[in-house]
């Protein structure tokens, strides 16, 4: 069920059970974190692996310090910067985060998202809520309720509708290593807002055989259809035996109808293209293609966050 009863939520999270959450970034699918059985039903609903970790969520700065035994110097000029907000830190966990949560790993991830309606829901929580992305294990992440319907109606009891989420990718994830900040995720924060605030950082490259961030899996955000990166006028030529979608950033691709085609920002504003992302993805997923055909946006703010995305999506 779709709705906006934030008590009806409160209710069905004390009792253990998931709920769809609107966050700024994409819809989480929500459990008690503290909960093992809530944590495994999460992994259960989203059909996820059990060494793929969770996001921990939280109301505001002050109660991250019970889920963690330390925070950085640069950790917590991020966090005063850019909490609440599309920014996750890593951290190293207290006791009190069950290691379902983290997979093992001694390190916590740590979130207090911005949207107003799941503000107000986890500050009247006295728990944590752990978070996943609200899709099904490697596909595309919901941006709105609906998405979440699509997919995971039938397994969960609720969602809460917060509309469409204004910034459109996941959450940008920050560790620190050695006195080196590290980005292991781009995503709603661009990273040179990143080192504006905390100097040069790192970006780890994505990997499955990455122990210092088991989940982020080379392919991810795949639709059904095989999505072919490059020049979009090539690709045309190349494909123009098939049945084709196409996402560009600012100019329609020539030659096909405008019901395949996903202009993510015509105006050249990778703010709105960010936006616009997943839906596009999931729309043109709907159409039954045969190839989705993709150009890559400039390597620059969010631009890369959604190159990620693209790249992952046709790995
Ligand atoms: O914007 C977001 O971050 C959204 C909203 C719902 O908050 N959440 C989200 O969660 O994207 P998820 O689970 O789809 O992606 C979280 C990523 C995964 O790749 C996971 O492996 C990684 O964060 N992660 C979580 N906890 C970790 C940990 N303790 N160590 C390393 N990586 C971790
Ligand atoms: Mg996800």
């Amino acid at each position: 069920m779709i709705g906006t009863d934030i008590n009806y939520a409160i209710q069905l999270l004390q009792a253990e059970a998931v709920v769809a959450i609107p966050t700024e970034t994409v819809y989480g699918l929500a459990g008690n974190a503290l909960s093992a059985k809530a944590v495994s039903t999460i992994f259960e609903v989203k059909n996820r692996p059990s060494f793929d970790p969770l996001i921990i969520h939280t109301s505001q700065f002050e109660r991250i310090a019970g889920f963690i035994t330390d925070m950085p110097e640069a950790a917590r000029k991020l966090a005063s910067r850019f909490m609440p907000g599309p920014l996750t830190l890593l951290l190293p966990k207290s006791d009190d985060i069950p290691d379902i949560v983290t997979a093992g790993s001694p390190r916590v991830a740590v979130r207090i998202p911005a949207h107003p309606m799941t503000q107000e829901l986890l500050a009247a929580l006295d728990f944590p809520l752990a978070a996943p992305s609200a899709n099904p294990f490697g596909y595309i992440s919901p941006t709105t309720a609906q998405h979440v319907a699509d997919q995971l109606g039938d397994k969960i009891p609720y969602i809460l509708d917060g509309g469409p989420c204004l910034v459109g990718v996941e959450s940008t994830i920050v560790g620190f290593e050695d006195g080196q900040v590290v980005v292991y995720r781009k995503g709603g924060i661009a990273v040179e807002d990143i080192e504006a605030v905390v100097g040069p950082v790192v970006a780890r490259p994505h990997s499955a055989s990455n122990p210092a961030a088991p989940g982020m899996l080379k392919s991810h955000y795949a639709p059904s259809a095989p999505v072919v990166l490059g020049d979009i006028t090539n690709l045309l030529l190349q494909y123009k035996e098939q049945k084709a979608g196409a996402i560009t950033f600012r100019k329609a691709a020539p030659g096909i109808s405008p019901e395949r085609q996903l202009v993510l920002s015509p105006g050249g504003d990778l703010v709105e293209a960010a936006r616009n992302l997943f839906a596009g993805m999931r729309r043109l997923d709907a159409l039954q293609l045969d190839v989705i055909l993709a150009e890559l946006l400039p390597e620059e703010g969010l631009g890369r966050a959604i190159n990620d995305r693209l790249r992952r999506a046709a790995a």
